[in-house]
């Protein structure tokens, strides 16, 4: 008989059926007359309990064989549980031990185990509770956010992972090349001759799907990308990832405050269906990693967010009574530190801050009236600061190049990227929301590192 996942067991079994499961003991506990072993096939946090009777076939021998961490394949009977926290249990009259498990050298042992340590296990950690959680929220998350664009009429479209552009112009490049790395062709002068390379030019792996996506959303209006994206930049921190996922949705004929609105109801859109598809993950989330997830989650959902200029976020900071480690300054960029105290002290929401500093912005995005700043938009989240970056573009040809020029990017390089400025140009808008730093928000984890099955750091590419 086909197997059955726990999670539709545990939530709608019923006494009297005969069902099969496939999966992997958690727990073993030997009593004298019973035993109880409590199987997870990752679909559901909490295990189904198999009750072992002392006159199951080959009882002891059995027993010896279902070690924590075995897989296994149980068919018998749901029963009414005596035991509190589950309705059903299983009554075996089957039991196969499909792979064994080493005892002594399993390093899932029963105890808590510290986040750190989980991360040297790459390979085994996603069979705890926490990571458990963790990977189905993520999923729920990465299917509201397509049901969300698709029930919108947006295109998924699928920008490439090798590009020879740096979107967001801040050099956090990783190249990507043929060369063999002790044998480079170097020209006359001296300098790498890219034209012997691959792509006869060089190459990186992207750092935004952006610039692809805006050639797309002059075509089809509505787009929106979802991919892995990627930083050279060294920065160890709990918000940082070298390999990220991003989902870049692109939008003609919409300005900023069509983007915010936009952002606004994604965001709320994520929350709602990840609480309803997720209760018992968000549950244990809020009992065992952070006791303000389903308040956050429900203030989300619930209030608007708020809506201030850079400028105006610049003054708040500056009336703050508590003290910044980096300087407040008008034409600075917002820290963290700054961008928490915003969401997380002062407002206690979502901010969305926007028309930012020209000069700390990337080339792409629109020069507003004053000439000073840009329609930008960045959303801060409590606790994370950033999560959200995105801006209406600068669709006006001249005002683009003499941007480009200045940012001193390669103006030749864009030709295409200025050519939709020639053809047809609209004024569109678009964000980038990291994808990694929702899950984080969502579930409180409190380290990027454990949002990701197999994080990408600084000195870390294990597993
Ligand atoms: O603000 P960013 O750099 O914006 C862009 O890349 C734009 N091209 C997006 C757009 O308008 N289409 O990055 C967008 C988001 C950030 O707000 C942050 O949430 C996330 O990507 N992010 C990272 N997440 C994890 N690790 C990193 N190193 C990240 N860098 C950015
Ligand atoms: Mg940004």
């Amino acid at each position: 008989m086909t197997a059955q996942r726990i999670a539709q067991i545990l939530r709608a079994g019923q006494p009297g059926e005969t069902v099969t499961i496939q999966g992997w003991v958690r727990t073993k506990r030997e009593l004298k007359k019973f035993s109880f072993m409590e199987v997870n096939d990752g679909s559901f946090m909490a295990n189904l309990q198999v009750v072992i009777d002392q006159d199951f076939p080959d009882y002891a021998n059995l027993l010896k064989q279902l070690s924590v961490g075995a897989a296994v394949s149980v068919t018998g009977e749901l029963v009414a549980s005596q035991g509190k926290g589950q309705s059903v249990e299983l009554q075996p009259s089957q039991i196969e031990v499909v792979g064994g498990c080493d005892a002594e050298t399993y390093p899932l042992q029963k105890k808590r185990h510290s986040f750190e340590f989980l991360r040297t296990i790459g390979h085994l950690r996603s069979r705890t509770n926490t990571l458990g959680a963790v990977f189905r929220v993520r999923n729920a998350c990465a299917r509201a956010i397509h049901e969300f664009f698709q029930e919108r009429g947006f295109l998924w479209v699928h920008t490439p992972l090798i590009s020879t552009n740096d979107c967001e112009g801040a050099g956090e490049l990783f190249s990507v090349s043929s060369f063999d790395l002790a044998n480079v062709p170097k020209t006359d002068t001296g300098v790498v001759d890219y034209s012997q390379d691959f792509f006869g030019k060089p190459a990186y792996l992207t750092v935004s799907g952006q610039l692809q996506a805006e050639v797309m959303a002059l075509t089809f209006r509505d787009v929106y990308t979802f991919g892995p994206t990627f930083r050279a930049e060294n920065s160890n921190t709990s918000r940082h990832l070298a390999e990220f996922w991003m989902v870049e949705p692109e939008m003609a004929f919409c300005d900023l405050v069509g983007n915010m609105d936009l952002a606004e109801a994604f965001l709320k859109h994520i929350f709602a269906t990840v609480l309803e598809q997720c209760p018992e993950d968000m549950a244990f989330f809020n009992q065992r990693i952070d006791d303000t997830v389903l308040a956050t989650a429900e203030n989300i959902i619930n209030n608007g967010f708020e809506r201030i200029t850079y400028t105006e976020a610049i003054a708040h900071l500056e009336k703050a009574t508590q003290s910044f480690e980096y300087p407040v300054a008008w034409g600075q960029d917002l820290q963290s530190e700054h961008e928490r105290y915003l969401a997380e002290q002062l407002f206690k929401k979502p901010v969305i801050v926007t028309d930012y500093p020209v000069g700390i912005k990337a080339f792409y995005m629109r020069l507003n009236d004053d000439g000073k700043t840009v329609a930008a938009m960045d959303i801060l989240a409590p606790k994370l600061g950033e999560i959200v970056g995105g801006s209406q573009r600068e669709e006006r040809l001249d005002v683009l190049e003499r941007r480009i020029t200045e940012a001193e990017m390669p103006l030749e390089e864009l030709w295409w990227y200025r050519d939709l400025r020639r053809y047809g140009t609209v004024p569109h808008a678009g964000f980038g929301l990291g994808f990694e730093r929702v899950v984080q928000f969502m579930t409180g984890m409190g380290n990027i590192r454990d949002v990701i099955p197999f994080p990408r750091t600084p000195l870390s590419a294990e597993f």
